[in-house]
């Protein structure tokens, strides 16, 4: 297949491009192109928050494949979303164990603080919550998960905590 690790990148300026390219030419110089797709996919993810038209351009002048092709795997895979998410991303669980144990109401109190539906982002660009269906810690329900961290035992009064302290180390973080 032609080596197309010469292609020139386009700079866009928030960098975000530039790094998806470097991550892209480290695959193509290993001589992985159709194999690297997912790979290539996640990490476009991590870096833009979603999957970018930008991106697909850039992984289809790179890898030599069609668009429509890699859409064809973005949108077959749930992983992977078109729409940009927040930074904390809130994974309320609604599996069974939760569920009895009062998951609905949570995923409720989040919604009213947050005034969002479930997937859907706060417009300041902070909070996205999602649905999930067991986050494999049943017997510390209920449960969600922000990002990477769980949080157990949930209340709704520990809801409004958790999320009055991420507004405020937001703010922190700015100033
Ligand atoms: S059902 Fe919620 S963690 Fe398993």
């Amino acid at each position: 297949m032609e080596n197309l690790t010469d292609t020139k990148p386009v700079v866009s300026g928030n960098g975000k491009k530039e790094e998806l390219i470097r991550f892209l030419d480290e695959k193509l110089e290993k001589g992985y192109y159709y194999s690297a797709l997912m790979a290539i996919l996640h990490k476009a993810q991590e870096i833009y928050g979603y999957i970018t038209n930008e991106a697909i351009e850039e992984i289809s002048v790179r890898l030599g494949m069609p668009t429509a092709k890699i859409w064809g795997v973005v949108t077959f895979y749930h992983y992977f979303t078109l729409k940009p998410r927040g930074k904390y991303i809130i994974s309320v669980c609604l599996g069974t164990a939760c569920y009895v144990k009062g998951s609905k109401r949570i995923l409720n109190k989040l919604k009213e603080i947050l005034d969002i539906e479930l997937n859907q982002t706060t417009p300041d660009g902070l909070f996205t919550i999602e649905a999930k269906y067991c986050l494999g810690c049943c017997g510390l329900a209920p449960v969600m998960m922000i990002n990477d961290k769980v949080y157990e035992k949930l209340t709704t009064k520990k809801i409004s905590d958790i999320i009055s302290g991420l507004k405020a180390e937001s703010v922190n973080k700015l100033s």
